[in-house]
């Protein structure tokens, strides 16, 4: 791999004129009723010195979910911060009017068709998760109208605002935009290389992701770093690698107060599994969500189908966070409710800045190839460093990619590209297709049985396919 190289020449998306800065900034949060939403909330108003907000709307299409989260939010606004213009919506109108920011994420069918994602692959022997596989194929198939029809909103009521997205699974949704709506400023983001980088960090006795110096390459959920670099530019590489080899990810978790991220039981099972991911090639450091397409039988023998992921997340954080909100809303205060600002979160309000007060920060990105990865289809969304700018992002090259990693990226982008297509067309073949050659899915016939049963609970959500 080459060094990093400087930003390649008309690779990114300038947008002409477009420079922002403000005093300050109005900011919709898209699935207002997230579990996500109370930490996003609060940690916007701790951020207010570097990233001033004075205007925040919930929008949610679940009115009766988003009222929850809002009525809660809303008692901790009156107590923390009065001057701040806080309302929620459901009117699309009231939501994207007038704003600079919209952060998205929402969940289109909800945890209760996560949960179905999860088992239905499950009981044909397959991978049943959230962003991977067929679980994540069928929830790209709902996402993808959801997420566009936030897009267009924004674009017809603020056409300057940027969305930042992080509804997942943003490979698939991130693919969608691109083929649909080229022009779009939406850029999509995910956490987990932040967290993972936390971890390397800690690792090597270092604070956090901020001391780091990197250089990634892949899709979304579904990448490398290659090298790490402490912010004096010393190689921090063998001790990462000696690590990963004995304990994976698992001897970076921070035990830090406000630092605790995905601590749950099957989190750290990832986070462990990954020495074994590492070891199919030792010259990269893995993203954990390989460990579905590289140790898919691994996965589904200490998988338990009756209760997966979605059953520990609704057992877990919704019952905590909706809790807290309800235990706000009956005392009518905020204070001793356990209500914190999410720490890793920041990332969000780091990028937002960026492009708002053009602070050329670095961020990995889900943005168009266009050679950014060189032996590598020019039209697929890969995962790559940036440069940020209020005039947008310049992706920085990180040049050919190895033989393995290129036979894993040409078979996992194919399988988005035909999800994407399938959702266009709606073609029954092309997403038989993508199930078919999911690496975490044995054959066409197994491929078949999932996407009929996919089909039958996705009724209200995906396109008729013919
Ligand atoms: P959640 O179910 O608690 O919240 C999602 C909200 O979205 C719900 O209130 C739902 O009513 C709403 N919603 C669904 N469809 C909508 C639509 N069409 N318009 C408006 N609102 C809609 O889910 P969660 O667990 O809090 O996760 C939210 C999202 O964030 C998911 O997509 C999740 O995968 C994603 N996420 C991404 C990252 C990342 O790194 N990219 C990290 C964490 C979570
Ligand atoms: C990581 C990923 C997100 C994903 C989340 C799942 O942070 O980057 O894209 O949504 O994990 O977490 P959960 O707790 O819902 O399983
Ligand atoms: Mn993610």
């Amino acid at each position: 791999m080459a060094a990093a190289a400087p930003p390649h020449e008309n690779s990114g998306r300038i947008q002409e004129g477009s420079t922002m800065a403000k005093s300050s900034y109005a900011v919709t949060i898209a699935g207002g009723g997230s579990t996500f939403t109370p930490g996003i909330a609060l940690m916007l108003l701790k951020e207010h010195d570097r990233f001033p907000v004075d205007k925040v709307v919930f929008y949610d299409n679940d009115a009766e979910r988003q009222e929850i989260v809002a009525k809660a939010c809303e008692i901790y606004f009156k107590e923390n911060a009065p001057e701040l213009d806080f309302s929620y919506t459901t009117d699309p109108e009231e939501a994207f009017t007038g704003i600079d920011f919209v952060l998205a994420h929402i969940r289109v069918g909800k945890y209760a068709m996560r949960e179905l994602d999860e088992k239905i692959p499950l009981k044909y022997g397959c991978v049943g998760q959230e962003t991977c596989g067929a679980g994540g194929i069928a929830y790209g198939m709902r996402s993808i109208g959801g997420v566009i029809e936030i897009l267009d909103y924004m674009e017809k009521y603020s056409p300057d605002a940027w969305m930042l997205n992080y509804s997942n699974p943003a490979a698939i949704v991130a693919e969608a935009c691109r083929v649909l709506r080229p022009d779009s400023k939406i850029i999509n983001i995910c956490d987990m290389p932040i967290d993972l980088m936390d971890k390397m960090a800690v690792m090597c006795g270092l604070k956090d992701h901020r001391d780091l110096q990197y250089s990634y390459y892949g899709l979304n959920h579904y990448g490398w770093f290659t090298k790490i670099f402490d912010k004096q530019g010393n190689d921090l590489m063998p001790q990462i690698k000696k690590h990963m080899a004995k304990n994976g990810y698992l001897d970076g978790i921070s035990h830090e107060e406000g630092q605790e991220q995905h601590i749950d039981e099957s989190w750290i099972h990832t986070f462990g599994k990954a020495k074994d991911v590492y070891a199919i090639d030792p010259e990269t450091i893995p993203n954990t969500y390989l460990k579905y397409y590289t140790y898919p039988d691994y996965v589904v023998e200490t998988s338990n189908p009756n209760y997966t992921r979605a059953n520990e997340v609704m057992d877990g954080r919704e019952k905590r966070v909706f809790g807290a909100c309800r235990k706000v809303i009956e005392s009518g205060t905020a204070e001793g409710a356990g209500f914190e600002a999410d720490a890793h979160a920041t990332y969000i309000v780091d990028l937002a800045c960026a492009l708002a007060e053009n602070t050329g920060e670095r961020f990995l990105l889900i943005v168009p190839n266009d050679g950014a990865v060189s032996n590598f289809d020019e039209t697929a969304m890969v995962e790559v460093p940036c440069i940020v700018g209020s005039n947008g992002y310049e992706k920085i090259c990180q040049g050919k990619v190895p033989q393995w990693q290129k036979g894993m990226l040409e078979q996992q982008v194919s399988v988005e590209k035909l999800v994407v297509q399938a959702w266009v067309e709606g073609s029954y073949q092309k997403l038989w297709q993508a199930l078919t050659l999911s690496a975490t899915i044995p054959s066409a016939k197994v491929a078949k049985q999932i996407l009929d049963d996919l089909i039958e609970v996705n009724k209200d959500y995906w396109p008729e396919l013919k």
